[in-house]
C-alpha cells in the first residue's frame, strides 16, 4: 500500500500488519506524487489497483478547492497513467454519493444525473470521467464505488477514522462529544423538508464497503470496460436520529444544539444498491447501531494513542 500517512497515526501500520499479513508492503508517499506511485510498481508486481487517496471534506473543499483539485486529481492521473502503461487490469476508484449533489430522485441510482455541489464533489466526477476515458482508450477495467456515508470501524476496535485533523464529519462530531471532548453536537440545520427537520444520509459500514471491493476485485464484469456501483444500506437516517442512535450505542447523552445549514449540504440522500446486489453480489449487512457500536469501541480503544 501507499499513503503518505497526512491522515492517520503512526501505529496504524502494525495494527494493520496484525489484521492482514505481517509482511503487508508500507511505502510511505504520495499518491499526488509521480515518482512514488513509480517506485511502488517498479518494487513490486501490481496486477490491481485500489484507489482511495483522497481529500474528502465538503466544508474544506470549499475553503480550499485548488488543494482539492490538485491531491485529487493529479493522484487519480498518476495511477491512471501507471495502469494503462503496465497493462494493469483492474482499477477500483473510490468514489462518492456526493457527486450527486441534491438528486431530487430517490432512492439515487447509478442512472441519477451527477450534479456535484462541493469542489470535492466535482473533484470525484472529474476522476470518474478520466477513469472512464482510460477505460475506453486501454484494455484498463474500471470499477468505480460511490459511497454513501461511511462510519464504524473494524470489530476488532483496532483500526477505524480517527483523523489527526478535527474532521468535520457527523459521526466523529457526535463521539467527540461521547467522549466529552466537545460538551454539544452542532446539528447544522433543523428546517429542511424532511420527517425531524434534519438532513438524511445512508450511513454505510466500513466493513460493509470493505467487501464491497474484494467484490469489486473479483467481479467479472462481462462485456464492461467501465461500471458505476453505489455502495449503501438503501436506509435514510436523520442527523437526530443518529445522535439518538450513539446515545443508545454509547450510553452516553448527546446534547444537540441547532445551528444554521452548513453550505454545499444536500438534504437528503440514500442509495439504491440493486446493481451491487445484481452484478457484485455485494449487499450491506451490519445497521447504523453496528455502525456506531464498533465506532465507540474503536474511539475508545484509541483514545491512548499520541497523534502525530
Ligand atoms: C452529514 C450530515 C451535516 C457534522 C461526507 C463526506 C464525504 C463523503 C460522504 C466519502 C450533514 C450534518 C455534520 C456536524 C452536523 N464521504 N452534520 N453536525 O457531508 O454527507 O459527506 O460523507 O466519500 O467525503 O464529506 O457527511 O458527516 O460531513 O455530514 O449536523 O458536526 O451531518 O450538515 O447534513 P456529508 P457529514
Amino acid at each position: 500500500m501507499l499513503d503518505d500517512f497526512s491522515n492517520a497515526r503512526p501505529d496504524v501500520v502494525a495494527e494493520l500488519r496484525m489484521l492482514t499479513t505481517p509482511d503487508l508492503a508500507v511505502i510511505e508517499g504520495d499518491a499526488a506524487d509521480g515518482t512514488a506511485v513509480r517506485r511502488l510498481c517498479d518494487e513490486h508486481d501490481v496486477d490491481s489497483i485500489v484507489h482511495f487517496a483522497a481529500h474528502k471534506s465538503v466544508p474544506e473543499s470549499f475553503a480550499d478547492p485548488l488543494r482539492y483539485y490538485r491531491n485529487n486529481l493529479l493522484s487519480t492521473l498518476n495511477l491512471a497513467e501507471i495502469a494503462v502503461e503496465r497493462g494493469i487490469d483492474r482499477f477500483v476508484f473510490s468514489s462518492s454519493a456526493v457527486v450527486y449533489g441534491t438528486s431530487g430522485q430517490l432512492p439515487v441510482t447509478e442512472e441519477t444525473p451527477p450534479a456535484p455541489q462541493s469542489p470535492y464533489g466535482s473533484t470525484k466526477l472529474m476522476c470518474e470521467r478520466i477513469l472512464a476515458d482510460a477505460a475506453a482508450s486501454s484494455g484498463l477495467r474500471v470499477i468505480i464505488l460511490r459511497y454513501f456515508n461511511p462510519v464504524g470501524a473494524h470489530g476488532s476496535g483496532r483500526i477505524g477514522e480517527l483523523p489527526v485533523a478535527a474532521g468535520q464529519n457527523l459521526v466523529p462530531a457526535v463521539m467527540r462529544v461521547a467522549l466529552g471532548e466537545s460538551d454539544r453536537l452542532q446539528v447544522f440545520g433543523d428546517d429542511y423538508d424532511t420527517r425531524d427537520g434534519t438532513a438524511v444520509r445512508d450511513f454505510v459500514h466500513v466493513m460493509d464497503l470493505a467487501e464491497g471491493h474484494l467484490a469489486a476485485l473479483e467481479a467479472d464484469l462481462g462485456s464492461h470496460q467501465y461500471r458505476v456501483f453505489n455502495l449503501g444500506t438503501g436506509v435514510g437516517t436523520t442527523v437526530l436520529e443518529l445522535a439518538a442512535a450513539a446515545e443508545s450505542a454509547t450510553g452516553r447523552p448527546i446534547p444537540c444544539e441547532i445551528a444554521a445549514r452548513r453550505p454545499g449540504d444536500i438534504v437528503e440522500s440514500w442509495a439504491d444498491c440493486s446493481r451491487a446486489a445484481g452484478e457484485l453480489g455485494w449487499r450491506a449487512k451490519r445497521d447504523v447501531a453496528q455502525m456506531l457500536a464498533d465506532h465507540w469501541r474503536f474511539v475508545n480503544c484509541r483514545r491512548d494513542v499520541p497523534a502525530h
